[in-house]
């Protein structure tokens, strides 16, 4: 959601060839619009998505500059609601991630001082803010800090002053990170941005802000006091970045599921198993089990709970954004968050509150060293890799995966990971073409069903998020049992309905037999028979291969609707305001 990017160095840099091009490289947390600054004041600002907008722009040398990739919260998609953002004397630039709630009365406040406003983006009174704080003889720290007592809302930012060799960052729940390579520093939303050039990083907490020269930096606390940091070396398994020959991220990262899986399952005998026992350690204490997650996550976390409840754990899940109203935790509650970034915010709001309540918080995340993971006392990493498409899809599969280990060590004994890559494979080699020509005829139908029963109703939900997402059909994935409470009234002749069917699931075979005595278009996926088949597995396995399918299904509908796949209207992938 928005990624910043500041850059410094005590080398002149190329905008085009250094600075966007790490910012392209955050531009899966938004891409309605984009900008940068630079040193001399030198201002672009464009909309629409970076790919070959940069056409046009003369490339500039520059040793202090910052840049943003924008999805909309405050302010439509326009050129003057792009960032950076400056104050009206265009000496002061900044970009910003986040949602400041008090920015009505700071801007009237200003106004009133004749502060002139040119967007409707609440991110625009930054500029302002610290002209007017300069102005009245404050040094750049001291309005730091009347910034970060004043301001409420989050926010990662990063400014700087025309002719003033620094950069300025500050955070509040909004990630932040330093990168540091070759005499640079960079300020960036995420380790991505740079996890190509290094991995060396400093994590910012929250209400600290740090100063950069050209080649030194500096932490401060809220009170302007220096805070000693440590710099952290992350890994990160790096895929292939190119797409090579394929037309998008979303093909490339379903079709590497085989290796990303494999890596993730040797990790459980090797670097990550003394985690793996810990975390099945923590669970086994805890009175209850409560998991959270957003999107495709929460749909993983409810594969958890019916896992853990096989073993006789009591354990609930719910979507991190109705948290507070339908889940009661207590000191001996084991919460466990998963999340793909890492950095939601629905779900660190969430570990923020059962911190307080004295909750423990264990997470699965892929993103190393992120906000979640930081919060949590242990976190399991699903290595999947980066995943560039907005929608997930090799990196759902790693937290099945992940939660398939942690049920093993506990005691199910339905599965052999280590042969979970092969059948992989083979599902999505015995089942592209059939899925190609199913998109085909279903690339026009305005409303799919998709129903399942116990371990398969999360994976109706996922697949019907990845029609919304994807190919934009209204999508619903069910319960299967509910169908007759309602729903059925919609199904009429011709109408798509697909049944996913582990292991000849007899309610679910008679679901489907209930719909197609109406007429549906019944869409079987199974491990018996089927039109489209998956490899032999326990239900919980089941899930998995009939994710795959789903997901392919939505790429190649999306493709013949010739859709922007990898970046979905309206979304982004790490969505970090609430
Ligand atoms: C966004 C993305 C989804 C993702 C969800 C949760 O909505 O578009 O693909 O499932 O966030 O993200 P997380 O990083 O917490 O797994």
């Amino acid at each position: 959601m928005c990624g910043i990017i500041g850059l410094v160095s005590k080398d002149e840099f190329s905008v085009r060839d250094e600075l966007l091009k790490c910012l392209a490289r955050l531009e899966y947390r938004g891409y309605d619009s984009w900008g940068y600054a630079a040193y001399d004041g030198a201002v672009v600002k464009r909309v629409g998505g970076i790919g070959n907008n940069t056409k046009g722009i003369t490339d500039m040398k520059t040793t202090v500059a910052i840049s943003h990739t924008r999805w909309a919260t405050h302010g439509e998609v326009t050129q003057s609601n792009a960032h950076p953002h400056s104050n009206s004397k265009k000496t002061i630039f900044a970009v910003h991630n986040g949602i400041i709630i008090n920015n009505r009365q700071i801007k009237e406040r200003l106004m009133k001082k004749g502060y002139k406003f040119v967007s409707e983006t609440d991110s625009e009174i930054i500029p302002h803010y610290f002209d007017y704080m300069l102005s009245k003889g404050k040094s750049m720290k001291e309005a730091i800090c009347s910034f970060i007592s004043e301001i409420e809302g989050t926010f990662a930012i990063v400014l700087f002053r025309k002719g003033d060799p620094h950069l300025y960052a500050i955070k509040r729940d909004s990630p932040l990170v330093l990168g540091l390579y070759d005499g640079k520093g960079i300020l960036a939303s995420d380790i991505y941005a740079f996890s190509d050039k290094t991995n060396k990083a400093v994590f910012f907490d929250d209400d600290e802000f740090a100063v950069l020269g050209m080649d030194s930096y500096r932490f401060y606390n809220k009170s302007g006091k220096l805070v000693r940091k440590k710099v952290c070396g992350f890994e990160w398994s790096r895929e292939e970045e190119k797409l090579k020959h394929y037309k998008h991220y979303m093909i490339k990262e379903i079709k590497e599921q085989p290796s990303a899986s494999k890596r993730l399952i040797d990790s459980f005998s090797t670097i990550q198993k003394d985690r793996l026992i810990r975390f099945a350690k923590l669970i086994r204490m805890a009175s209850r089990v409560v998991f959270v997650g957003a999107g495709t996550s929460y749909h993983a976390s409810l594969i958890g709970v019916s896992l853990l409840n096989k073993l006789g754990i009591e354990s609930h899940t719910i979507i991190a954004s109705e948290f507070e109203s339908f889940m009661l935790v207590d000191d001996k509650t084991l919460v466990i968050a998963i999340s793909q970034s890492g950095e939601t915010m629905d779900v660190v709001t969430v570990i923020k509150d059962v911190l307080k309540k004295g909750a423990t918080v264990a997470s699965i995340v892929n993103v190393p060293y992120s906000t979640i993971q930081r919060y949590s006392k242990l976190s399991i990493e699903i290595c999947a890799g980066q995943e560039v498409c907005v929608a997930s899809t090799k990196t759902f599969t790693n937290q099945l995966i992940t939660l398939f280990a942690i049920a093993a060590y506990l005691g199910v004994k339905e599965f052999d990971l280590a042969t979970i890559p092969d059948k992989i494979e083979k599902t999505i080699k015995t089942n592209e073409g059939k899925v190609r020509k199913l998109a085909r005829e279903l690339y026009r139908k305005k409303d799919i069903f998709v129903l399942g029963k116990g371990v398969s109703y999360p994976m109706a939900r996922e697949i019907a998020l990845k029609l919304k997402e994807i190919p934009y059909i209204h999508a619903e994935g069910m319960m299967a049992g509910e169908l007759k409470h309602g729903t059925i009234a919609l199904v009429e002749k011709g109408t798509p309905v697909i049944s996913l069917i582990p292991n000849e699931n007899v309610d679910m075979l008679s679901s489907t037999r209930e719909v197609e005595a109406r007429g549906a278009r019944s869409i079987i996926i199974s491990n018996t028979d089927g039109e489209l088949h998956i490899p032999k597995s326990g239900d919980a396995e089941f899930a998995i291969y009939s994710g795959i399918i789903g997901h392919l299904l939505s790429y190649y509908i999306a493709r013949l609707k010739n859709l922007p796949i990898d970046k979905p209207r309206n979304l982004a992938k790490s969505v970090t305001v609430r």
